[in-house]
């Protein structure tokens, strides 16, 4: 079948298999490798990507969904400059990125929470994050990195 859906901001057609993944196709097939694939069962979060704005698990989600939807990746994030925006960068100088092999699907997941909840607790952050699986940094840093990004976005508003 022919999906076509708009990918970080632009349009893509794509003739792909019925049963084909949303993960597969972005990383096979149009070569974004940002979302990993770590269990393929829908349990690690390392696949995550946004779909009209919702985290989703893109190992469970079929290509067809995205199909006249929006898809952002961790490809789609970035600051005005084209480098790290503010939470990625938040990431880095908190030391929440070890090996990497989640930090795609946290900052999404981050993003994801920024958005509708501009000053979370801590503990709502967890929450956020809690389909995220993360071997490395014990999710102290990451929560840490969202925190501060949430807080600065909230004072670079006040101070607009
Ligand atoms: S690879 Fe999709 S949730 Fe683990
Ligand atoms: S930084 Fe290694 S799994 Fe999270």
């Amino acid at each position: 079948m022919r999906i076509g859906f708009q990918l970080n901001g632009s349009p893509v057609s794509v003739e792909a298999p019925d049963d084909l993944s949303l993960l597969h196709l972005l990383r096979d097939r149009l070569g974004f490798t940002g979302a990993k694939e770590g269990c393929g069962i829908g349990e690690c979060g390392a696949c995550s990507v946004l779909l009209d704005g919702q985290l989703v698990n893109s190992c469970l989600t079929l290509a067809a969904q995205a199909d006249g939807r929006e898809v952002i990746t961790i490809e789609g994030v970035r600051g005005p400059d084209g480098g790290p925006n503010d939470l990625q960068r938040a990431f880095i100088d908190a030391g929440a990125v070890q090996c990497g092999y989640c930090t795609p699907g946290m900052v999404l997941a981050g993003e994801a929470l920024l958005a509708k909840n501009r000053r979370p607790t801590r503990a709502q952050i967890r929450e956020a994050i809690s389909g995220n699986l993360c071997r490395c940094t014990g999710y102290q840093q990451i929560v840490d990195a969202i925190q501060v990004t949430a807080a600065r976005r909230e004072e670079g508003k006040a101070n607009a």
